[in-house]
Order: structure tokens, then C-alpha cells, then sequence
């Protein structure tokens, strides 16, 4: 989704903002644009398209001399991709610049407003509404009018701003949409992620709902809404720098693949001790626990795969109900939540809008809210009764993996954590689960190893029209995330069905070398998947079956062969995803896809 970065300093503001925002290019983006301030006033430069556009315009930024300035990375919600739809977007007077991200829900009518009242529109977005705004409520105090603004503007931003008589500020406000500020010696940034800025300081104020940010060169003020002055301490970013750049790797999304292990080990480790699962950073007590009667688990895209499998593994080993839903239907279902109800939210970013939305309906109703996060501080982190963190690390790839597998092992931990508490296995079974949880890290990079495998099998395959992926029970589960793996980056239609609801429908698909990926590591339903993989073969069909080791020899009906290590049935699809990602991006690296930005997609949706 959109990117924000602004510097203020003695060094040159545009190479600084080009740089910023090209780390934020993960997030999605069809636009960008700049604001610098220098001694002939304040220019904007902005256009349609990637980064290396606007890079040409300003000539890798020498063209465009000065020390102060936003910049920003659209992706369009209001108004078409263009470049006079793109931020930073300037006021009818051009006192003031914004960059924006979020959404001004009440646009419209302060639109129509003000238009009334004779002010010029240039664009079709909702940001250029504040921009105008603010010229049109200032005074003469920024601080003022932008408090004034905020009180009128409805939705979710963060928003950069200049202003033509302050040309030695930098304001920023945020409601609902993540905004940081980086403190540096003469010198101070705003941004919209850490990336953007960290190449140039590690300590960050992060700023809550409401707060303003006033930034000079050498000194940051923050302000609540009522213009008291307030005192925030800075944080310190302890992450590498190159946890944030390719390492190496052709593709962002290859090194977070091969992060998995280390990933996976980070997020069980801390929490394993003495052979017992601890885990301290929650406050859900056992009391409460015991009168949970029935469970929700509720995220998008692959955090909701993530709770497919939860649905499965908490229904075997707790016995409690559990509702698996998209958050987008969640929140507008009236679903039956009540005091006993526990709502399990799952998201990497901690900011997508309809997990979020979910996630504040679950607790109107007086649900317990505990999520899984890997954003630090993020807003659904901030607003749930506990929070476990995934320690993935920045995940850069628009196409989850390294979150995936570290949220499927978080959830497993709950799991087990709860069963423990409610006494639902018995220590035996307990202990092998826990041995099980601690040799995923090693199993994962045990499938990883056998890359070369699925690279041939990928080479082989990369001109279908069309795949599917069946499974059941778990391995339907990791179907349904091998099947996004493999639209997202590679454009080609796929699937995922349960085995038995094949001949419901999708067989009538199936014809000579139509590729199948069949999932058929879940022991129990083992002969039913050959039973299906017979069906797809009388049509015609190509299989690739995904099994575990213990049938290496063994004659099975697949035409081709992966093979996974044995675990704890409920975690497997912990390593039959592995291969199955490593084939959805060979696939799309033959067919030459942007892999690490696929297009139409974005990192982190913060919009409904
Ligand atoms: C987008 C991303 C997906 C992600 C989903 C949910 O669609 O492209 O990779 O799974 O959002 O994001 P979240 O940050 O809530 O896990």
C-alpha cells in the first residue's frame, strides 16, 4: 500500500527521499512523488508508474536541489493511477503539500464544501481534500489549523506535510495508519515504515492516534489534540540493516523462503523451556480458558490459511468448536460472539483494515481477542488483549512465507499451550507433540535443501493455463495457500479442492496434461487421495503428489514425488508448503514475473 518518507537536514533531500521510498516499494504502490523545499519555493514532482520514473524525471534527484521535503509511493484507492492523482498533492494556493495514506472517508462532503466556497479541485483523490483544507482553515498557525483539519476529516491517515511559510518544518499526523519519526543528528525523518529510514538512524518515535509531530532540522515536538505538548521517548531499532535489503538473493521473496528455519526457531525457542510451553507475554489465564466454549479465528489472504489449519488442529486436540472466517465476512455476519468466545486474529502487518475492523467487533461483543502479529507496536497488536508476537522479521515479498510458517508455528503453540492447560492430552502425547514443534525448524530446512527438484518440475510446468491443488483435512489447508502462492506470482489460475468434493464440480476441468498437485501427507486420509489421485489420472491428468518420507519406495499413483519429513499430523503443512512454494516461484521465474511485487497486489492492505 502507499509509502511516506520525509527529511529535514542539511544534506540533499531528494536522493534521501528516492532512497526511502524504493525501500518501501514492498509495500505496492502505482505512482510516487515528491515535495522539496529550496530557496525559489516548493516543487512537486510526481508521475504515474514505478519509482525509476520519477528517478529519470529528477534525475536520480539532482535536478531537484534542497534540504527539506515528503515524498510519497500511491496506490490508488480514490482516483485512477495518474500523475495528477498522485501525492504529495498541493493546496489551490500552493501553501500546502501532503502526502497521504489511509483513506478521508467524508471526502466528499468537505469536497462539495469547499468547492462551494469557490476553491479549486485538480484531482480525484480524497488527500487533495486536506490539502485544501488547510489552506483554506489557516490562520497563520500550522499546528493550529492542522488540528482543526483533523477534527473534521474522517477515515484513517497518516499524513506528511509542508507548508510554504514554514520552509524549515516538517508536520505529521497519523489516525489508523502507521507513522514513525527517526531522530538523527541534525537532521530528523518521518516515515511510514522502518525500512524507509533506517539506512539513516535506528531510533524511532512512534506516534499514536491523534498525536502531531512538529519537526526543524535539529528538534522534534509532539503535540495531543488539544495542543498540550507531549514528551515521547525514542525506541531503538535493533535489526539489521540488511534484514531489510536482498542479502544475496535473487529475490526478496527467495531469502525469506530460506529464513524459515531461523524464523521458525526464533518465534518457538524463547518460548520453550524445560520441554513446556511458556508463554509469559500473555495475560489469558487458565480460568479463562477453561470457560472459553468456543473459538473464532479470523485474518486475510495467508494468515486466514493460517487459521485453516488452526480450525483443524484445535477441533483434534481441544475438542472445542472452532469458526474459520475471512475477516471481510466476519465483520459484516453478525457472527454469535459472546463473553466465552476467544477471537484469534492473525496478521503479519498488525494493520490490515478488515482484520482490524474484525477484530474490533469481536470485542464489542465482549469476545477475548488474542492475536498473532509480526509488527511490533502495530495497531492490532496495540488493540488486542494479548498479543504473541511472530520474530520473523520484515517480510518484504508481497507473497507471504517466512510469516506463514512462523504464524502456523505460533498458532501450533497455542494449541499445545491450551491443551496443557485444560489437561486435554495426557503428558506423553504432550511431550511428543512439543519434540515434534522444536525439529520444525530443522525439517523445514530439510525440505528447502531439495530445491533443485522443484526447480526441473517448475521448468517442466511453467506454460499451464491452469494447476490445481487438492488435499484433505490439513493437507487441504496447505492446499489452499499452495494455490495462492502460485496466482499471486505467476498469474496462472489455480485451485485448491478438497479430494471428495472433486467429482462435486473441478473434475469436469481435468483433460490430458492437466497438472494436479496432489497434498497427501495426512496418514488417515492417505488411500482416499490415492483413490482421487486415480480419478484425475483417468482424465488425463499430470501428478505431482506431495508425500512423507516413509512412502519413498513405495509404489503410489503420482507420477512425480516430493517428499517431506514426518511430523505431528496438525503440522504438516508446515513442510508441504515448503516445496510448494519454492513452485510457485520457479514457475514464476520462468515465465519472467516481477516475483517480489506481483502486480495488482499490496503487502499490507489498509483499506477495506
Ligand atoms: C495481503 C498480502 C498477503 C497477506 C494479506 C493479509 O493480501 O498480500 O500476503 O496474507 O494481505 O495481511 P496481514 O498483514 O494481515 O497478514
Amino acid at each position: 500500500m502507499c509509502g511516506i518518507v520525509g527529511y529535514i537536514g542539511d544534506r540533499e533531500v531528494s536522493p534521501i527521499l528516492l532512497n526511502g521510498l524504493e525501500k518501501l516499494e514492498y509495500r505496492g504502490y502505482d505512482s510516487a512523488g515528491v515535495a522539496v523545499y529550496n530557496n525559489t519555493g516548493m516543487h512537486v514532482v510526481k508521475s504515474k508508474g514505478r519509482l525509476s520514473v520519477l528517478s529519470e524525471l529528477l534525475h536520480g534527484g539532482t535536478d531537484l536541489p534542497g534540504t527539506v521535503g515528503i515524498g510519497h509511493t500511491r496506490w490508488a484507492t480514490h482516483g485512477a493511477p495518474s500523475d495528477i492523482n498522485s501525492h504529495p498533492q498541493v493546496s489551490d494556493g500552493g501553501k500546502f503539500a501532503v502526502v497521504h495514506n489511509g483513506i478521508i472517508e467524508n471526502y466528499l462532503y468537505l469536497k462539495n464544501h469547499l468547492i462551494k466556497r469557490g476553491i479549486h479541485f485538480v484531482s480525484d483523490t480524497d488527500t487533495e481534500v486536506v490539502a485544501q483544507m488547510l489552506e483554506y482553515y489557516h490562520q497563520g498557525d500550522v499546528l493550529d489549523t492542522i488540528l482543526k483539519v483533523a477534527s473534521k476529516v474522517e477515515g484513517s491517515y497518516a499524513l506528511g506535510i509542508i507548508c510554504e511559510e514554514h520552509p524549515d518544518t516538517i508536520y505529521a499526523v497519523r489516525k489508523d495508519s502507521p507513522l514513525i519519526i527517526g531522530k538523527g543528528e541534525s537532521e530528523n525523518f518521518i516515515a511510514s515504515d522502518i525500512p524507509a529510514i533506517l539506512m539513516h538512524t535506528r531510533d524511532i518515535y512512534r506516534m499514536n492516534d491523534g498525536e502531531v509531530a512538529v519537526l526543524s532540522k535539529n528538534e522534534v515536538e509532539f503535540y495531543n489534540h488539544d495542543k498540550e505538548k507531549i514528551e515521547k521517548v525514542t525506541e531503538r531499532i535493533e535489526w539489521d540493516v540488511d534484514a531489510a535489503e536482498k542479502g544475496g538473493y535473487e529475490h526478496f521473496m527467495m531469502k525469506e523462503m530460506f529464513e524459515q528455519p531461523e524464523a521458525i526457531r526464533k518465534t518457538i525457542s524463547p518460548r520453550i523451556h524445560d520441554g513446556k510451553i511458556v508463554l509469559d507475554d500473555i495475560a489469558l489465564t487458565v480460568e479463562k480458558i477453561k470457560d472459553i466454549d468456543k473459538i473464532f479465528i479470523v485474518a486475510c489472504g495467508t494468515a486466514y490459511h493460517v487459521g485453516v489449519v488452526g480450525k483443524y488442529a484445535f477441533e483434534k486436540i481441544l475438542r472445542l468448536p472452532v469458526e474459520v472466517d475471512v475477516a471481510s465476512e466476519f465483520r459484516y455476519r453478525d457472527p454469535i460472539i459472546t463473553d466465552k468466545s476467544l477471537v484469534i486474529i492473525i496478521s503479519q502487518s498488525g494493520e490490515t483494515a478488515d482484520t482490524l475492523a474484525a477484530l474490533r467487533e469481536a470485542k464489542k461483543h465482549g469476545a477475548y481477542v488474542l492475536s498473532i502479529v509480526n509488527v511490533v507496536g502495530s495497531t492490532i497488536a496495540n488493540e488486542s488483549d494479548d498479543v504473541l508476537y511472530t520474530w520473523a522479521g520484515p517480510e518484504i515479498a508481497v507473497a507471504s512465507t517466512k510469516a506463514y510458517s512462523t504464524q502456523l508455528a505460533m498458532m501450533y503453540m497455542i494449541v499445545l499451550y491450551m491443551a496443557e492447560q485444560m489437561q486435554a492430552v495426557s503428558t506423553e502425547e504432550l511431550n511428543q507433540y512439543i519434540a515434534d514443534l522444536e525439529s520444525l525448524p530443522d525439517k523445514v530446512a530439510q525440505c528447502l535443501e531439495d530445491k533443485e527438484t522443484i526447480q526441473y518440475f517448475a521448468s517442466k510446468h511453467f506454460n499451464a493455463q491452469d494447476m490445481y491443488f487438492i488435499g484433505r483435512n490439513v493437507d487441504y489447508a496447505a492446499s489452499l495457500e499452495a494455490s495462492l502462492k502460485l496466482k499471486e506470482i505467476s498469474y496462472i489460475h489455480s485451485e485448491a479442492y478438497t479430494g471428495g468434493e472433486l467429482k462435486h464440480g473441478p473434475i469436469s476441468l481435468i483433460e490430458d496434461n492437466t497438472l494436479v498437485i496432489a497434498i497427501c501427507t495426512y496418514q488417515r486420509l492417505f488411500d482416499k487421495m490415492m483413490s482421487n489421485v486415480k480419478e484425475v489420472k483417468a482424465r488425463g491428468a499430470v501428478v505431482l503428489g506431495i508425500l512423507t518420507e516413509d512412502k519413498v519406495g513405495v509404489q503410489t499413483e503420482a507420477d512425480h514425488a516430493f517428499f517431506v519429513p514426518k511430523i505431528a499430523d496438525f503440522m504438516l503443512p508446515s513442510l508441504s508448503i515448503i516445496p510448494l512454494q519454492l513452485f510457485a516461484y520457479y514457475v514464476a521465474s520462468q515465465k519472467g514475473c516481477d516475483i517480489d511485487k506481483p502486480r495488482n497486489l499490496a503487502k499490507s492492505v489498509t483499506v477495506e
